[in-house]
C-alpha cells in the first residue's frame, strides 16, 4: 500500500521556531512509520512534502514541493528562517495579478488550489502561519481541506495560545538591545528610545522593558500622553539616574495621534501597512521641550532573524509533534495551541476569532507599574 502524503508549508513573516516546528513533523512522522505505536491503526506511513513559499509551491507553475525527509530536517531546529521559505503577499484567495495598467487585483484560486493538492494525492495540510495564515486554513477547511494549523508569531498577539514560539527569542534579542543601550545611556547622561516590533500588541515590548529595567514602555494598547512621557523623563534625568531609556513599540501612538508608517517607493502588494517611526516621533516630542541628547535606534528584523532560543525551539518542537499527532487523529480544522503545562487542540474558528492584547488587569502591567514603568498613561 502506497504511504500517505502530507504537505507542510509556513506562510506570513518569518519567526525563529519554524524549522523547529518542521523538524518535530517530519521526526514524529518518522517515529510513527518505524514503530508501531497509539496511533499505528493503519499499516500505511507517511511522507512529507513542503511547499516553498506557502501555498506558491502549489499553485505556481512550475510547482515547487520538496521531500521532507530526515536529512532535509537534521540539525535545523537551531536555524532561524525557515528551509522552505515564506511570504506574506496574497494567499490562494487573494492572490495578487498585476493589472495591464500596473496596478493590482486579487483572484481567488482556491478551488485550483485543492484541485492541485488532489491531484498530487495529499492526504494532510499542515500550515504553520500567524493569524492571515489560519484565517486561510479555515476558509480551506470549510471547503474541504483537510488542514491543521501551527500559530506563530513573534507578536505573541494569538488569542488561543499562552506564547507563541518566537516571542521569547525577540523579547531575548531586545532585552539585550536594553541592557546595551544602559551602559552607553549612562556614559553619556543620553535618553534611548529603543523600537521594537509589536503591531497590535505591546508584548515585546513591555517583557523587554521589565527585563531590561527601562524606565518608560509605550506600547498600542495603551495611547501615551506625551507631556506625561516628558515629566518622567525628566525627573529621571535631573533628579534620578541621570540617562532614562524608553521601550517603545512600533505600533504605539500618542493620545488622540495615529500610529507612524514607514514611507514606501514600491509597492506592497495587498499587506499591512509597514509601521516605523514611532521612536523618532517620541524623540523629536521630547528634544521640542527639553534640553537633552537624545538617540533612537530602530530594532526591526534583528528580533526575527537568526536561531531560537532553548524554550522557543522546545514550544516549536512540541507544537510540530502535536499537530503530526492530530493529523493521525483526524482532527482537522485544528490548531495546536499551548495552555500551560499542556498542549492541546482548539479549532481554528475559535482560534482567529480572539487576538491577546495587555489590558489593565494583565500581570506584566500590575508588574510594570509595580516597578514605576512609567506607560504613557
Ligand atoms: O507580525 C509580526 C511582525 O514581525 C510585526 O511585528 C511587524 O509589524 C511585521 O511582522 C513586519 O512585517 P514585514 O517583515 O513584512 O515588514
Amino acid at each position: 500500500m502506497s504511504a500517505r502524503r502530507l504537505l507542510v508549508l509556513t506562510g506570513g513573516g518569518d519567526c525563529p521556531g519554524l524549522n523547529a516546528v518542521i523538524r518535530g513533523i517530519v521526526k514524529r512522522s518518522n517515529s510513527f512509520n518505524s514503530h508501531k505505536d497509539k496511533f499505528a491503526n493503519s499499516e500505511r506511513g507517511w511522507e512529507v512534502f513542503g511547499s516553498i513559499k506557502a501555498y506558491n509551491g502549489i499553485l505556481n507553475d512550475p510547482q515547487e514541493i520538496v521531500p521532507l525527509d530526515s536529512k532535509m530536517v537534521s540539525g535545523i531546529h537551531v536555524l532561524g528562517g525557515t528551509i522552505i521559505q515564506t511570504t506574506n503577499n496574497g494567499g490562494p484567495f487573494s492572490w495578487p495579478v498585476k493589472k495591464q495598467d500596473g496596478t493590482w487585483d486579487k483572484l481567488d484560486r482556491s478551488d485550483e488550489l485543492i484541485q492541485k493538492l488532489q491531484k498530487l494525492g495529499m492526504d494532510a495540510v499542515i500550515s504553520i502561519g500567524g493569524d492571515g495564515s489560519q484565517r486561510i486554513s479555515q476558509r480551506l477547511f470549510e471547503k474541504g481541506l483537510s488542514v491543521v494549523g501551527v500559530p506563530k508569531t513573534i507578536d505573541n498577539d494569538l488569542g488561543a495560545t499562552d506564547f507563541t514560539f518566537g516571542f521569547q527569542t525577540a523579547v531575548q534579542i531586545a532585552t539585550e538591545a536594553v541592557d546595551k543601550l544602559v551602559t552607553t545611556a549612562a556614559s553619556h547622561n543620553r535618553v534611548m528610545i529603543l523600537e521594537v516590533m509589536g503591531r497590535n500588541a505591546g508584548w515585546i515590548a513591555l517583557s523587554a522593558a521589565i527585563a531590561g529595567g527601562a524606565d518608560v514602555a509605550l506600547i498600542p494598547e495603551f495611547p501615551y500622553d506625551i507631556e506625561k512621557v516628558i515629566e518622567k523623563v525628566n525627573a529621571r534625568m535631573q533628579g534620578g539616574k541621570g540617562f532614562a531609556i524608553i521601550v517603545v513599540a512600533e505600533g504605539a501612538k500618542p493620545k488622540e495621534g495615529r500610529p507612524v508608517y514607514q514611507e514606501h517607493n514600491f509597492e506592497r502588494r495587498h499587506h499591512e501597512k509597514r509601521l516605523g517611526g514611532i521612536a523618532e516621533q517620541v524623540a523629536q516630542e521630547i528634544k521640542k521641550n527639553l534640553d537633552i541628547d537624545i538617540r533612537v535606534v530602530v530594532l526591526g528584523h534583528l528580533q526575527r532573524g537568526g536561531g531560537p532560543i532553548a524554550f522557543d525551539r522546545i514550544l516549536a518542537t512540541e507544537f510540530g509533534v502535536k499537530a503530526f499527532e492530530l493529523v493521525l487523529e483526524g482532527k482537522f480544522g485544528t490548531m495546536v495551541a499551548y495552555r500551560h503545562p499542556d498542549i492541546i487542540a482548539v479549532p481554528i474558528a475559535k482560534a482567529i476569532s480572539r487576538s491577546k492584547v495587555l489590558s489593565k488587569d494583565d500581570k506584566l502591567v500590575h508588574t510594570a507599574l509595580g516597578l514605576d514603568i512609567h506607560l504613557g498613561v
